[in-house]
């Protein structure tokens, strides 16, 4: 009985000391510890904790996510069994009157971390998890991603966006599911890096992390024109959305214009008319009266994402919006 209990204490001493364990923890941030464990099932591994310099000569003993471990964990730096995907919240506690003194989060991230599951892809094709997008050139930029329904709780646990090592400050929406962004180095100069952005989310315990990166000219996407407006019954005109960059001789847009057939929606195929310019106004040369003119924006120079559409619908009352 008691050499078997040697046996096993070896084996359990071996296992947590072996060095690859070490190299597959990382601590991502205060108190929350990260352990990557291979991309299959039946992962163990033994993860140090401590309770912290404070403590050390204190009577400690530790629960998991408030609850006391059987048989109990004491003292300061302890090593806990990590099966799978169950991490948990360790607390360390001065006995025997149970105070709070510190806490451990381990999360675990399947490693190579492909097989995701907490975000769901963006329908369009190569859209990706994550869409970002900015309404003008001054390094303000906004990125949305979507938990799938079976992880709705998932919390975003860190945003690391950075361009060329340099920290790009980010502030995440209240509802968890977006950020703000605000490259303070980047306006009117020539983009030579990429802004490249990591989402750690966990769900639980699992944590995974989306990474993307993108030159502001390829996410700049101009917000609606303004003002659309009729004269002469068929001379439409308009204005740059209010947060364009200025001048506009520096940072031109040009327009998509067409004409569907009233009742049709602006993206519809079914047109009658479509044109392009740079200027704001165009004429409109059918014989119909009754139509829908429609107008978006896009960048001239980098030839980037159009705005969304504007319209005018064309009766015996026009209505533009
Ligand atoms: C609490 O634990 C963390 C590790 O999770 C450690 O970095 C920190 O120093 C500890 N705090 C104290 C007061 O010891
Ligand atoms: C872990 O437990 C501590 C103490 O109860 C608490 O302050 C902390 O928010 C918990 N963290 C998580 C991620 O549950
Ligand atoms: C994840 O990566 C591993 C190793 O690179 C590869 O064998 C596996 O097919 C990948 N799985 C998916 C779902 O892409
Ligand atoms: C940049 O543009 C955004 C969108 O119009 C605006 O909210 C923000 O205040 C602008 N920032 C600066 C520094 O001009
Ligand atoms: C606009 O009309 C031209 C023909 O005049 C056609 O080649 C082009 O595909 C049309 N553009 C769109 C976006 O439908
Ligand atoms: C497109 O618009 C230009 C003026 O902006 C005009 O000269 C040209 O005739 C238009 N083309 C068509 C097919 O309507």
């Amino acid at each position: 009985m008691r050499a078997l209990f040697l046996i096993v204490l070896y084996a359990g001493l071996c296992y947590a000391s072996s060095d690859s364990d070490q190299e597959n923890i990382q601590i991502i941030m205060d108190n929350v510890l990260v352990l990557r464990v291979p991309n299959d099932l039946g992962s163990r591994v033994y993860v140090p904790l401590s309770c912290g310099e404070a403590y050390q000569n204190q009577p400690v003993v530790w629960k998991k996510n408030g609850e006391e471990i059987e048989p109990a964990l004491q003292g300061n730096q302890v090593k806990v069994l990590v099966e799978e995907m169950n991490g948990g919240n360790y607390t360390c506690h001065l006995s025997p009157d149970g105070e709070y003194l510190n806490h451990t989060v381990i999360l675990i991230q399947l490693e190579p971390d492909n097989r995701t599951v907490i975000l769901e892809e963006f329908p369009e094709e190569g859209a990706g998890h994550i869409h970002c997008s900015a309404p003008n050139y001054n390094g303000s930029f906004h990125c949305t991603w979507r938990r799938s329904t079976s992880r709705s709780n998932a919390a975003v646990l860190l945003v690391k966006a950075e361009r060329n090592s340099e920290k790009i400050p980010c502030e995440l929406d209240a509802d968890g599911s977006g950020i703000h962004c605000k490259d303070a180095s980047c306006p009117y100069r020539e983009e030579q890096h990429r802004v490249s952005l990591t989402i750690y989310i966990h769900s639980d315990s699992r944590l995974e992390a989306y990474t993307k990166t993108f030159y502001l000219r390829d996410i700049v996407r101009p917000a609606k024109i303004i003002n659309l407006r009729i004269s002469d019954g068929k001379e439409f005109s308009w204005n740059y959305p209010e947060n364009w960059e200025k001048p506009c001789t520096y940072f031109s847009l040009q327009f998509e214009v067409k004409v569907v057939k009233k009742g049709f929606p602006c993206h519809s195929t079914n047109e009658i008319m479509n044109n392009t310019t740079d200027k704001m106004t165009y004429t409109v040369n059918i014989k119909s009266n009754k139509y829908v003119f429609c107008v978006r924006a896009q960048d001239k120079y980098t030839n980037g994402p159009f705005s969304h559409w504007s319209h005018c619908t064309v009766d015996k009352h026009t209505v533009c919006t």
